[in-house]
């Protein structure tokens, strides 16, 4: 059956090439007032046309009123760290009181809770406690998720992780696109003989990697790449290792202090850089010249309460395409909001609303392999949407922290608020 979504009062196409957007396209969101989107049997969009027009063209069309909101593709959010247990709010007090996030890592808490808190949990008790959160972020208009393990750092718990992923993806209103982060840090248990970092690796690269390959668990691989956790030399292992099993490449590059992990992202060609906030003038270059899209992700930097934000307005002048994520996790970044996340891409990192548009959207897509799929209203494209009760696509970053969000669809199918 054809639906029209009629009587929307704008549409944020972001129409335009099936690929990353860089420098001056990154700025065009292709705002259209008038008209609305007729979707097929099959979940895609098959026209983008004034109302009047669709209704002439698909009379027994069932139609869908957008109530004079603003109708936007669903938000992809390419960077998030969703299944955990239990949530770590006392380290933002330590934070606030002047204990750094590596010194609390370093006295056995920030990702090491984490961890320790899930190897005790059941896949039924994670995922529970996961669909529920993504409920929430389904909510605030994300249509589609990224989300990496880096809770198990063992093989029996990282494959828990990952197995729990792919069954939530048949139960939350989202697409769900996995990534294995196995080296998210160096467990405590890997520190000293007789087992050593060299054997965490050694773990990840030769029976990780492989199985989570063979039972396609997970479509990327990322390290914490960053001086005090993985150094370069470590990544480069890990990911030339994931890249011959046939995974696509992430890192989280360059978040607290410049390590030149851009450029190792670049040199491996990966899909996405990640963070970036202590990044490099060469960082930035390579980055251009590789086509890897910088992920950026303002709600870790506000929240961690640090001062310094990545360049964004550097990276779009080079040429980067920057594409924006949530972070969510427990420890950098608690929230499910985002257009939040739009709100500090334009008042923190100056992108303009359309260039906030493009990252959230076509840029997601991008750097998760997706943007023939993804991430556009045009024909062809899948017809994952989010309604907004408002009257215009900037005020959807400017009433920031609210929940405007009406209703979501993938796949033309009602996601959220239905
Ligand atoms: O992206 N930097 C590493 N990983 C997460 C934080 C994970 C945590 O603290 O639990 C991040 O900020
Ligand atoms: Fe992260």
């Amino acid at each position: 059956m054809t639906q029209l979504f009629i009587n929307a009062s704008e549409v944020v196409t972001c129409a335009g090439p099936a690929r990353a957007r860089r420098g001056a396209e990154q700025g065009d969101a292709g705002v259209r007032q008038g008209v609305g989107i007729a979707v097929g049997a099959d979940g895609r969009i098959v026209a983008v046309a004034p109302d009047a027009e669709l209704r002439a063209a698909h009379p027994a069309a069932t139609l869908v009123d957008c109530a004079q909101g603003v109708l936007t593709p669903g938000f992809v959010d390419s960077h998030t760290h969703a299944i955990f247990g239990r949530a770590r709010y006392e380290e933002q007090e330590m934070r606030a009181a002047g204990v750094g996030y590596l010194e609390i890592a370093k006295r056995g808490g920030g990702i090491h809770s984490s961890v320790r808190d899930l190897r005790t949990r059941s896949a039924d008790e994670l995922a529970a406690l996961a669909a529920e959160r993504m409920r929430r972020i389904a909510a605030h208009g994300t249509t589609t998720l990224e989300v990496k393990s880096g809770y198990g750092l063992s093989l029996e718990s990282e494959l828990t992780t990952l197995r729990v992923i792919r069954r939530l993806a048949a139960e939350v209103p989202l697409r769900l696109v996995p990534t294995f982060l196995g080296a998210h840090e160096v467990p405590l248990d890997h520190r000293e003989a007789p087992r050593t970092r060299e054997d965490y690796i050694a773990l990840v690269t030769e029976e990780m990697i492989p199985v989570v390959a063979r039972e396609g668990l997970a479509r990327f691989c990322d390290v914490f790449c960053e001086p005090g956790v993985y150094t370069t030399d470590e990544t480069r292992r890990i990911l030339t290792a994931a890249r011959g099993a046939g995974m696509g490449l992430k890192l989280h590059a360059d978040e607290l202090e410049n390590g030149a992990a851009a450029e190792l992202a670049a040199e491996l060609g990966a899909t996405s850089a990640d963070h970036l906030a202590a990044v490099s003038e060469l960082g930035i270059a390579a980055l251009a010249a590789a086509g890897t899209v910088a992920t950026l992700l303002p709600g870790t930097m506000l929240f961690l309460g640090r001062p310094r934000q990545a360049p964004a307005r550097a990276l779009v002048q080079a040429g980067v395409a920057v594409a924006l994520a949530s972070d969510f996790n427990p420890g950098t970044s608690p929230t499910v909001n985002f257009p939040l996340v739009l709100t500090l891409g334009v008042s923190q990192l100056r992108l303009s609303v359309g260039e906030a548009f493009i990252a959230a959207t076509v840029n997601g897509a991008a750097a998760l392999g997706l943007a023939g799929e993804l991430g556009q209203l045009s024909p062809g494209f899948q017809a994952d949407l989010a309604l907004f009760g408002v009257r215009d696509h900037r005020e959807i970053p400017y009433w920031y922290g609210d929940q405007r969000c009406r209703r979501t669809w993938v796949g033309g199918r009602a996601a959220h608020g239905a």
